[in-house]
């Protein structure tokens, strides 16, 4: 996979053999994209871009960071959304609260789910814990109901593992 954007960058996850395979490539390209690099927001930008152009079934790929004891908007990809979040509340808030992986088949069933975008329908957070303490939550809507398994939550810890080593955090 070059590093342009497109479909036909899209990863096949249709199996999990092909899925786990995936994640793997994908850290490995994370690795090399943040080589030589540390600044915090070019770095979860690049990672945004990155999972977004190549996972498929995704309709949002971002980043709230922890400021005051809130949530705010970090870097992303997808469509706008909202700004402010408390700690406690959506699913983003509650992985915040809990410092554990939200895995959410159905959106709607999730009371306290904060609609940004209405073709969301499954959704996955996890926490970015630097030093045992949360510095972000990484979120990730799919429009698809139950898009997220247990695979994908791996993936993306594993993911987000390399990215919080290769960064300086403020
Ligand atoms: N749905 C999230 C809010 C963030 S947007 O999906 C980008 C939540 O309930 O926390």
């Amino acid at each position: 996979m070059s590093t342009d954007a497109g479909p036909n960058e899209l990863l096949d996850m249709s199996s999990p053999e092909l899925k786990q395979q995936s994640y793997a490539l994908l850290d490995r390209q994370l690795q090399s994209l943040l080589a030589g690099e540390r600044d915090c927001i070019a770095n979860l930008a690049q990672f945004s871009a990155l999972v977004f152009q190549a996972v498929p079934g995704l309709n949002w790929a971002g980043f709230y960071l922890l400021r005051d004891a809130r949530l705010v908007l970090g870097p992303f990809q997808g469509k706008v959304a909202c700004v402010r979040i408390p700690v406690g509340r959506g699913v983003c808030g509650a992985c915040a609260e809990s410092l554990e992986v939200q895995l959410v088949p159905d959106v709607h069933a999730f009371p306290g789910h904060i609609a940004c975008d209405s073709a969301s329908n499954s959704e996955l957070v996890l926490p970015v814990l630097v030093d045992g303490r949360l510095a972000a939550v990484f979120d990730l809507d799919s429009p698809q109901l139950a898009r997220f398994d247990e695979l994908d939550a791996q993936g993306f810890q594993a993911m987000v593992s390399t990215l919080v080593a290769g960064t300086d955090w403020p």
